[in-house]
């Protein structure tokens, strides 16, 4: 079966992927901060031999680099760059430089490292697809309503650094893509969000099976359709 390596699994989007990729029969990676107290992805490791769960706090340069180095042998057909953030004060006259900077670090800095790292592990294996966890507020000619200064220039920029990627890796056959996920009800997205971590994983996982080294650089919803950039 393929593999999956996904980041931030212990709530959310993250864990919703190792659930179904878990149930899907994948080989399947998930990475937290803390696996200890991630009682919900232990659960999932207990009833799935297929997945294994590793501690790493992305922002960690040195982290992400020796989990690469542990990883070595093991080919990843499907790398999802799924851990990320969001700032308490975001807004205009809010915002402070310390937060701002965490945002960018973890949101753009860390999946930057993380292509770095682990292109070798995609490109061992069949598929060579990344998908980086984008945002329709990362989206510039979407934005009509302002505010969220941190968060929708880190998606903005993540959308950048996938979209390089996908010129850089193209000639390793790497598909790399930007996906948004819908608006969705977790802890960041909130109880008022549009659409359930099911639907809107059942969505990217089906979107990502279909894709082909023609979408690499694309910026994709996980209805499929496309984002304006
Ligand atoms: N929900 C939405 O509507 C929505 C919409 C567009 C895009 N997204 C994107 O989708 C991704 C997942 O969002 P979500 O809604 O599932 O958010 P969430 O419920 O807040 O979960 C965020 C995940 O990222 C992890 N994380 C944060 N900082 C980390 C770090 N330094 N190292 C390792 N893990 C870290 C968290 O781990 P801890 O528990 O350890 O903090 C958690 O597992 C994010 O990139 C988000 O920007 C979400």
């Amino acid at each position: 079966m393929p593999s999956v390596l996904i980041t931030g699994v212990n709530r959310g989007l993250g864990l919703e992927f190792i659930k179904q990729y878990a149930a899907a029969g994948w080989t399947v990676m998930g990475t937290c901060r803390d696996p200890d107290s991630a009682s919900e992805a232990q659960a999932v490791a207990a009833t799935s031999p297929n997945l294994s769960l590793h501690q790493l706090d992305v922002s960690d340069p040195d982290a992400v680099n020796a989990l690469a180095e542990k990883l070595k042998h093991t080919a990843i057909d499907v790398l999802i760059l799924n851990a990320g953030m969001m700032a308490e004060r975001t807004g205009l006259g809010t915002f402070n430089a310390k937060d701002f900077l965490q945002v960018l670090n973890v949101n753009v800095v860390a999946p930057a490292i993380f292509i770095q790292a682990f292109a070798g592990h995609v490109a061992a294996s069949e598929r060579r697809i990344i998908v980086g966890m984008g945002s329709t507020l990362g989206s510039i000619a979407g934005n009509t309503s302002g505010g969220m200064y941190s968060y929708r220039s880190s998606k903005a920029a993540l959308h950048a650094i996938m979209r390089t990627a996908s010129v850089d890796l193209k000639d390793k056959g790497i598909t790399a893509i930007a996906m948004h996920p819908g608006w969705v009800v977790t802890d960041m997205g909130g109880e008022g969000a549009d659409i359930q971590v099911s639907e809107s994983i059942a969505g990217m996982m089906s979107v990502t099976d279909g894709l082909s080294l023609s979408d690499s650089g694309r910026l994709l919803t996980y209805a499929g359709g496309e984002l304006p950039w």
